[in-house]
C-alpha cells in the first residue's frame, strides 16, 4: 500500500500542522479521500465543545472492516495480516494472511447473526490474546455490532457492571487464557458475572487452554462447533453492514476520577482515519513491516495499533499473547528475532521491569530487524529512555514516546519517527490538527515569556475525527468530565510542560485518577471496592512513585471488623481479606500495594478527606505537609506519619 499522507521530513510535518489548524475540515478531507467509502460524507465537520456534540465525515457511509480487509486482498491477499505468538515459545506460531483474516471474519460474522445479533447491539469481548479476538473484534464491526472489549484480569464484578452499563446481550468468551504460568479460567469468571443475568442471550467460548467450562444449555455455544456449521454451509463471504460515518464503532471502559468506569464511544469513520493516519506517521509504517505493540487488544493501545490502525494501512501486525517475563526476561527479544519484527511499542514499565534484570537477557540477542521503537501509557524517565534506546535499539532507533488516551481514540502528541526531533521524555509535539494549550486552575491561558518552560493543565481547542463522542448512556457525564471544567476546551486530565520549541512533556494526571504499570485506575473506584469489606470503615486512596510501575497505590484504611474478625485474625490477614475484596471487586490490577490501618483520615472541618496531606505522606515527603490548621483533628496526621510503611 501507498500512503500519500506519509510526512517526510521536518519541513513536511510543518506544512501539515499548518494545514490542519487553518483548514481542518480541507486537511482531514484530503486524509479520507484515500479510504474505501461506499457514499463519500456531505460534511467534514460539525462540532460544538459546550454540547459536545462531534461529527466527522457527516452523511459518508463506509464500513471500516472493508478498509481493514477487503480492500487489500488483491494485492496483499497473501501477506501475513497477523502473525501471533503463543505464550510458550514451545508451542507454533500462526500465521494468518489477508485472505486468510477476511475469511474467518466473513465467517464469524455469520456465526453472530446466527446467534440472534444485530446491527447496533452490544457484544462484550472477554477473551485472551489470539487472532480470534481480533478476529471477533472486526466480526462485530462488519455487522455493525458494537464492540466492547473488556481486558483479561478484570473481576466478575467489573464484567457485570460492563455488561449492566453497556446493554450487552451477548458475550466472545474463551475457556482461559494463558498468562506466563498462569491459566486464567474466563468462562468461569464470566459464568460468575452472569449469576442471575436474565439480559444476556448467547455465550460464544472459544476453546483455548481446555479448562474445564460448565456450557449452560440454549445459552452457551462453542465458536469451534458455530464456525463449522458455516464452514460446511461453503461460507467464506459475508457483505458488510453499511455504517455511518457517525454510527459507534465500539465502547470500551475507562476509569475518571468519579464513580464507576465509563463506556467511551467512538464512531466508525473518524476513529478509522485517525487511527490510520497516526499509526503511518508516527511509526512511519513502510509496507512489509512487521508491527509489534505488545499492549492487549483489551486496551485502546490494542484496539488501535494492533488491530485497526495496522490492518487498515495493510500491515503485518503481531499479537502475543504472553508476559515479558515468561519463560524468561528475554521473552520480547526472542519474538523479535524470530518474526524478525522492526517496530516494536511497549510501555515505560515494561521497559523498567526488563531494564531490573540487566542486560543478561539481551546477550545472543541479534535485534538487528529493529528500526522504530516507541513507548505508551504513561510518562517514560530519562534512564528508561536511554536504556531503551541503546542495549534495545542499539542507538540506531527513533524512539516514539506517544502520549494519548482512551478518549483520543489516537495518538495526539508524539514525534513521528526519524522524521521528527526526539527529546528523552518529552512527548514532543502535537499531531497535525491537534491544537493543544496549557492553562492554570482557572482555565487561562499560560503563555511563555522568552525562552521559559511553562507548566499547566493539558487542554485541547479544536476536535481531532477521533476524539470521543460520548460515554455510553450518560452524555451528561462526557460533558461534566472532559467538557465543563474549562468551558469550550477538552480538559486531558494530565498535566504538562511546554518548552521553548513548543515540545510537550507529560508530568501526569492531575486529577484523582492513577496510572499503574499504564493502566488507568480512579482512587474513587478502588476505595468504593475497598469500602465493601465489612469490617472497613472508611479509607482514601492515593498513589506514590514506584520504581517499575511508575505509580503504586497506597491505601488508608479506618478498620474496626466485628470482634470476631478482630480475633479472627492479625493485621496481615485483614489486609489479606481487603487485598482479596478488590480483586474481587475490581480485578488484581486494582490492588494496593501498601495498605495502612488507621484509626482516623486528615478531614476538614466540613469532612472533605485531606487527599493532599496523604499524597505526601504516602511520597515520603513528611517535612512540607502545608496547612494543617484547618484540620478537624490535626493529631491523627502525627499518628498517621508515625505509622507510614
Ligand atoms: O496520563 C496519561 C497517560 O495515560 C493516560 C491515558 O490512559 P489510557 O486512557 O489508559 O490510555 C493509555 C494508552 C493510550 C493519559 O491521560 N499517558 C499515556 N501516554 C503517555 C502518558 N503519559 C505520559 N507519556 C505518555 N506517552
Amino acid at each position: 500500500m501507498h500512503y500519500p499522507y506519509q510526512i517526510k521530513n521536518l519541513a513536511e510535518y510543518h506544512a501539515a500542522y499548518q494545514r490542519s489548524i487553518e483548514d481542518p475540515a480541507a486537511f482531514w478531507a484530503s486524509v479520507a479521500e484515500h479510504f474505501t467509502w461506499r457514499k463519500k460524507w456531505d460534511t467534514t465537520l460539525e462540532w460544538n465543545f459546550n454540547e459536545p456534540d462531534v461529527k466527522w465525515f457527516q452523511g459518508g457511509k463506509l464500513n471500516i472492516t472493508e478498509n481493514c480487509l477487503d480492500r487489500h486482498l488483491e494485492k496483499l491477499g497473501n501477506q501475513p495480516a497477523i502473525i501471533w505468538e503463543p505464550n510458550a515459545p514451545d508451542e507454533q506460531p500462526r500465521v494468518i494472511t489477508y485472505k486468510k483474516l477476511h475469511e474467518k471474519v466473513c465467517q464469524f460474522t455469520q456465526v453472530l447473526k446466527n446467534n440472534g445479533v444485530k446491527k447496533g447491539d452490544r457484544v462484550c469481548l472477554y477473551m485472551g490474546m489470539i487472532p480470534e479476538l481480533a478476529i471477533a473484534v472486526l466480526a462485530c464491526a462488519r455487522m455493525g455490532a458494537i464492540h466492547s472489549v473488556v481486558f483479561g484480569g478484570f473481576s466478575a464484578q467489573s464484567i457485570s457492571d460492563r455488561l449492566q452499563d453497556a446493554g450487552a446481550e451477548f458475550i466472545v468468551t474463551c475457556d482461559g487464557a494463558f498468562r506466563g504460568g498462569k491459566d486464567i479460567p474466563l468462562k468461569n469468571i464470566i459464568d460468575d458475572a452472569l449469576i442471575g443475568n436474565q439480559t444476556i442471550k448467547k455465550v460464544i467460548v472459544c476453546t483455548r487452554t481446555r479448562t474445564p467450562v460448565s456450557m449452560i444449555k440454549g445459552r452457551d455455544v462453542w465458536w469451534e462447533d458455530e464456525m463449522k456449521q458455516v464452514e460446511e454451509q461453503g461460507i467464506t463471504y459475508v457483505e458488510a453492514e453499511e455504517m455511518d460515518a457517525e454510527d459507534p464503532l465500539f465502547i470500551l471502559y475507562t476509569s475518571g476520577s468519579t464513580g464507576k468506569p465509563k463506556g467511551v464511544v467512538h464512531t466508525c469513520g473518524g476513529y478509522m482515519v485517525y487511527a490510520n493516519y497516526t499509526f503511518v506517521n508516527v511509526f512511519q509504517y513502510q509496507p512489509g513491516q512487521i508491527h509489534f505493540c505488545t499492549a492487549d487488544i483489551g486496551w485502546i493501545t490494542g484496539h488501535t495499533y494492533i488491530t485497526y490502525g495496522p490492518l487498515s494501512a495493510g500491515a503485518t501486525t503481531l499479537i502475543f499473547e504472553g508476559i515479558p517475563t515468561y519463560p524468561n526476561a528475554g521473552r520480547f527479544w526472542d519474538i523479535i528475532d524470530k518474526h524478525r519484527v522492526n517496530i516494536f511499542y511497549t510501555a515505560p514499565t515494561a521497559i523498567r521491569s526488563l531494564m531490573a534484570f540487566g542486560n543478561a537477557p539481551l546477550e545472543g540477542k541479534d535485534l538487528s530487524t529493529l528500526e522504530v521503537l516507541g513507548t505508551v501509557g504513561e510518562p517514560i524517565n530519562e534512564e528508561a529512555w536511554h536504556w531503551y534506546h541503546e542495549q534495545v535499539g542499539k542507538k540506531r532507533c527513533p524512539i516514539v514516546d506517544t502520549w494519548w488516551q482512551t478518549e483520543t481514540g489516537g495518538c495526539l502528541i508524539s514525534n513521528l519517527a526519524g522524521v521528527t526531533p526526539e527529546k528523552p521524555s518529552w512527548a514532543t509535539l502535537p499531531m497535525p490538527g491537534v491544537q493543544l494549550l496549557l492553562v492554570d486552575e482557572n482555565g487561562n491561558e499560560k503563555l511563555a515569556e522568552g525562552d521559559e518552560t511553562i507548566s499547566g493543565n493539558l487542554c485541547i481547542k479544536a476536535p481531532w475525527p477521533s476524539i470521543l463522542r460520548t460515554t455510553y448512556g450518560d452524555h451528561e457525564r462526557c460533558r461534566i468530565n472532559y467538557f465543563a471544567t474549562y468551558p469550550g476546551l477538552y480538559f486531558t486530565g494530565d498535566g504538562a510542560l511546554r518548552d521553548k520549541d513548543g515540545f510537550y512533556r507529560i508530568t501526569g494526571r492531575v486529577d484523582d485518577v492513577l496510572n499503574v504499570s499504564g493502566h488507568r485506575i480512579g482512587t474513587a473506584e478502588v476505595e468504593n471496592a475497598i469500602n465493601m469489606h465489612a469490617g472497613v470503615v472508611e479509607s482514601a486512596v492515593v498513589g506514590f512513585p514506584h520504581p517499575v510501575k511508575g505509580q503504586a497505590i497506597y491505601a488508608f484504611i479506618i478498620y474496626q471488623g466485628s470482634h470476631q474478625q478482630n480475633t479472627h485474625g492479625s493485621d496481615d490477614l485483614i489486609k489479606s481479606d481487603i487485598l482479596q475484596t478488590v480483586t474481587r471487586v475490581i480485578g488484581a490490577i486494582a490492588k494496593p500495594d501498601k495498605i495502612q490501618l488507621v484509626s482516623g483520615l486528615p478531614k476538614t472541618r466540613s469532612g472533605k478527606i485531606m487527599r493532599r496531606i496523604l499524597r505526601k505522606i504516602a511520597e515520603g515527603e513528611t517535612d512540607n505537609l502545608g496547612d494543617t490548621t484547618t484540620l478537624l483533628d490535626p493529631g491523627v496526621v502525627e499518628e498517621i506519619m508515625n505509622g507510614k510503611l
